[in-house]
């Protein structure tokens, strides 16, 4: 089939290499011209496991197409996703709409024959009917179907997760477009992912009720390990023993600190301001935000408690800034907010991270990026393990500390409190 993907970023880029991995042609478009140019190059703007990889491959076979230039993209496709970023807009955490009604407002200068537009964002319902509101004050209803495919990939495992989805969701309101788009998905349905239409609102909520499900998840083991931290219970056992009741599954039962990226935080706002304008008090997610703004407070507070209250002039590590292991992307990791306030208390702070130095972190006085674990760890008092990158989860401490012996804060529970005793340290993890 002929496709274009709007928005080379995270969802687009990877969903767009992986459609022309199955034989498609597909047009990758953005309007950061930087970008368009570098993926032209096959330079990846961004950190995704085997992703140049797929790219360098289906760009040779002239399968996979890079350009800025809309029209010529829209006219040569039949399918439309629109991936562009739906950011919070505002303190009372609305979604930012922007990019999406411009994409739209676009095409409806561009659709010339009949295309199926599929938005791929992340979209608050009723999204999907203000874009067939806009495209229809230029085009006639038989010339397009707006429908909604909302994206469920994980980043650092996007690739595998386009290859195999536990389901393939569409919500449109025209079985001929539904047919379509399942033909599309054919070779992962013949692999065993599901597929599942309902209309086109429906698969609007479905997206955000999903991701705060798994927010809700989060949340809830991070607050139990606060009263296994209190009641000298390890919060790894109860994971196991709640995650073995199969009404409730051991996925996203993991203690850690809190959540982030760029979707978590931003879905869970959007859809209870979501709740509030149909006037439905979404409780329940409202509290998940709350105790996850209060985890970022209490892990940091940790730290001091750590160091004995004397964070000034003592030098803390990191290993790993992102919000997962595998990617790139630093959008509301609690990093950021954990990093510059260590440093306003006086502390100097080191961090290594696999994907490189963080543009965030680079005008921070007294905040220092290494590119080599060794040097990054060589003078730290504390050494905070941060991301569960897979090259944090074997260290040598004895190497990595010397003889200074640093603390460490593992908040992964990477390594066992007995073994890091054992070998002299003073470890601290979560809920254990
Ligand atoms: N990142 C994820 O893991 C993930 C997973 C599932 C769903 N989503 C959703 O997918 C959407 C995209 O997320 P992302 O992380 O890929 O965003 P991103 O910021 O990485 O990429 C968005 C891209 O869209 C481009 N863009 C913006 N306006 C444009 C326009 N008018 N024309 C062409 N290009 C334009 C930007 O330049 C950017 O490259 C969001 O709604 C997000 O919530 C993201």
């Amino acid at each position: 089939m002929k496709i274009c993907m709007i928005g080379a970023g995270y969802v687009g880029l990877v969903t767009g290499s992986c459609f022309a991995d199955l034989g498609n042609t597909v047009w990758c478009v953005d309007k950061d011209e930087k970008k368009i140019v570098k993926l032209n190059n096959n330079d990846i703007p961004i950190y995704e496991p085997g992703l140049k990889d797929l790219i360098n491959k289906n760009f040779l076979s002239g399968r996979l197409k890079f350009t800025t230039n809309l029209s010529l993209a829209v006219k040569n496709s039949d399918i439309i996703f629109i991936c562009v970023g739906t950011p919070t807009s505002n303190k009372k955490g609305s979604a930012n709409l922007q990019y999406v009604f411009k994409v739209a407002t676009e095409l409806s200068r561009y659709i010339n024959k009949f295309k199926i537009i599929v938005t791929k964002s992340t979209v608050p319902v009723s999204t999907g009917d203000k874009i067939e509101k806009i495209i229809l004050k230029k085009k006639r209803k038989n010339l397009f179907e707006v429908v909604s495919n909302p994206e469920f990939l994980r980043e650092g495992e996007a690739i595998r997760d386009f290859r195999f989805p536990d389901r393939i969701v569409i919500g449109a309101n025209n079985k001929k477009v539904i047919k379509k788009l399942k033909s599309l998905y054919d070779p992962l349905i013949k692999k065993g992912a599901v597929f599942f239409s309902t209309n086109r609102r429906g698969a609007e909520i479905i997206k955000y009720a999903s991701n705060a499900f798994l927010a809700t998840k989060i949340s809830y083991i991070n607050e139990i390990s606060n009263l296994c931290e209190k009641t000298d219970v390890n919060v790894e056992d109860v994971s196991i023993g709640i995650g073995l009741d199969k009404r409730i599954g051991s996925r996203f039962l993991r203690v850690g600190p809190a959540y982030g990226g760029s979707c978590f935080p931003k879905d869970t706002k959007a859809i209870t301001f979501t709740g509030d304008l149909f006037k439905t008090d979404l409780s329940i997610i409202k509290s998940v935000i709350k105790s996850n703004e209060k985890r970022k407070i209490l892990l940091a507070e940790r730290v001091k408690k750590i160091l004995s209250n004397k964070i000034k002039n003592k030098v803390i590590t990191f290993l790993g800034v992102t919000f997962k292991p595998n990617t790139d992307d630093m959008r509301e990791s609690s990093s950021l907010l954990m990093i510059p306030y260590l440093k306003k208390k006086g502390a100097i702070v080191n961090y290594f991270d696999p994907s490189g130095e963080k543009k965030q972190f680079s005008k921070l006085k007294n905040v220092f990026y290494y590119d080599d674990i060794i040097k990054a760890c060589k003078k730290a008092d504390l050494l905070i393990l941060h991301t569960e990158w897979d090259e944090f989860k074997a260290l040598d401490f004895k190497k990595l500390s010397g003889k200074r012996k640093f603390k460490i804060y593992d908040m992964r529970n990477l390594y066992s409190p007995l073994s890091m005793k054992s070998l002299g340290f003073s470890y601290h993890s979560l809920g254990r």
